[in-house]
């Protein structure tokens, strides 16, 4: 079989985030989460679910560690829940806590696994959401000595840290959409929150720097591949509007130390506040950017279209139709932003950290699922990296979103991301056909033509 070679060296892995496999909600000390507060609200979550048991991966950490050393799996994205650590937000530390991620690690390096580890995935302690949360600009600080807590502990065993996963989600679902945790409606405290958590990322890089842990560090983008719907100057326009939104803001400020122009014009009042200095400290150099990539959007002017006067509809690339999540299939798409980052802003060294879809699982009397459809996805993405690299994108690792079937923020249960089945009654784990077929692409480190 022909088969498109990745380069050597290039990282296979898969993630996971700490609310939504973790569960122990509220033991060995763990504090409450701004997740824990929002599942535990009335009407916020489909079904009510909530992820207070989830894959109860807290208590089934080795055995989900052994599964994925038997699927070959080399590299382990995952995120640490701040609320577990410092259960106030800070303060005194909870050694049980900390004890997880670190018995965590050492179990991942006895399984020949490298961790990847992520220090923030929205789920800020709600003490400090009573204090504002991202809005307040005392977080930077505190977030700072969080990350320090972990550098110590961990520093001396994992090689790729980050700081932040997708700061546009914990910015505008969080504090202006009102889709995910705090559930907040309000675009100015949005934007702030979004300054703020540039800040503390670039407060811990400079921390990282100063204190000489080695290793990488990096921040994770989510980038979806906008384009216009048209020609139309309105289309062209709104589309750069959301585009600077969803990807410009936080690349811009990292990469140059702006903010993108037209949309600081567009957006007015609702800008956020900077104090002298903030945008040096953004743009400390990065070893790397974290990349999530799932839809392609074509972007049109519309006079309903809220704040930045823009709607969007999903395309899917000709032949493929949508997921189970009714997100457009696009592989192309993931060729596009790799490429935009390579010619927009400098060739960043870069991994894929998450991409992945949800499928219906129609699992056989042995729970066995032949997630084909997945398989179409992961072959058709990993070729357009493929694709991308060989136009001269600086991509060195790409990360299958997601290892177990999880809780899936404000979609509860009802969506299965894994390449593991999980069976919520038993909590049995089943790999599915789509984790075979990663182990292939793994050993050959090749994807078939
Ligand atoms: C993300 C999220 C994941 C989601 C995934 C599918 O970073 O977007 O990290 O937690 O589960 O994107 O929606």
């Amino acid at each position: 079989m022909h088969r498109r070679k990745f380069p050597e060296g290039f990282l296979w892995g898969t993630g996971t985030t700490a609310y939504q496999i973790e569960g122990a909600w509220n033991e060995d000390g763990k504090g409450e989460s701004i997740w824990d507060r929002f599942v535990h609200s009335p009407y916020r979550i489909l079904n009510g679910d909530t992820g207070d048991v989830a894959c109860d991966h807290y208590h089934r950490m080795p055995e989900d560690v052994a599964l994925m050393k038997e699927l070959g799996i080399p590299n382990y994205s995952f995120t640490m829940g701040w609320s577990r650590i410092l259960p106030k937000g800070r303060g005194a530390v909870n050694e049980k806590g900390l004890d997880f991620y670190d018995r965590l690690v050492d179990h991942l390096l006895a399984a020949g696994i490298t961790p990847m580890a992520t220090l923030y995935h929205w789920d800020i302690p709600q003490a400090l959401q009573d204090q504002g949360g991202w809005h307040n600009c005392d977080c930077t600080d505190w977030f700072v000595d969080y990350a320090r807590v972990m550098f110590d502990k961990l520093g001396d065993r994992v090689p790729r840290w980050s700081t932040f996963n997708e700061p546009w989600v914990i910015a505008f679902q969080g504090y202006a959409n009102a889709d995910l945790a705090p559930g907040l409606a309000d675009f100015s405290q949005a934007y702030q929150a979004a300054h703020h958590v540039l800040l503390a990322h670039g407060k811990a890089v400079q921390l990282f720097r100063q204190n000489g842990y080695k290793g990488e560090l990096g921040i994770i983008l989510d980038h979806q591949n906008f384009v216009p719907a048209s020609e139309s100057e309105a289309d062209r326009a709104a589309c750069q509007r959301l585009y600077e939104e969803a990807f410009g803001m936080f690349m811009e400020p990292l990469h140059r130390g702006e903010y993108p122009k037209m949309l600081f014009d567009w957006i007015g009042t609702h800008k956020p506040k900077i104090q002298d200095g903030d945008m040096e400290i953004i743009k400390q150099p990065i070893d790397f950017l974290g990349v999530d990539y799932y839809m392609t959007y074509a972007v049109s002017y519309s006079h309903i279209g809220k704040l930045l006067k823009a709607t969007t509809k999903q395309i899917s690339a000709p032949g493929w139709g949508v997921t189970e999540y009714e997100w457009g299939i696009n592989p192309p798409g993931l060729t596009a932003v790799l490429m935009d980052i390579k010619e927009n802003y400098g060739n960043p060294k870069m991994y894929v950290t998450e991409n992945g879809c949800a499928t219906k699982d129609f699992p056989d009397s042995h729970g066995f699922v032949a997630d084909w459809g997945r398989v179409d996805y992961l072959r058709a993405h990993i070729r357009a990296v493929h694709d991308a690299i060989q136009a001269g994108a600086d991509v060195n690792g790409y990360f299958v979103w997601t290892l177990l079937d999880n809780f899936e923020w404000n979609l509860g249960y009802k969506t299965r991301f894994g390449i593991v089945r999980v069976d919520f009654k038993t909590q049995k784990r089943i790999p599915k056909q789509s984790a075979h077929w990663y182990k292939e692409i793994i050993t050959h480190n090749a994807i078939e033509e």
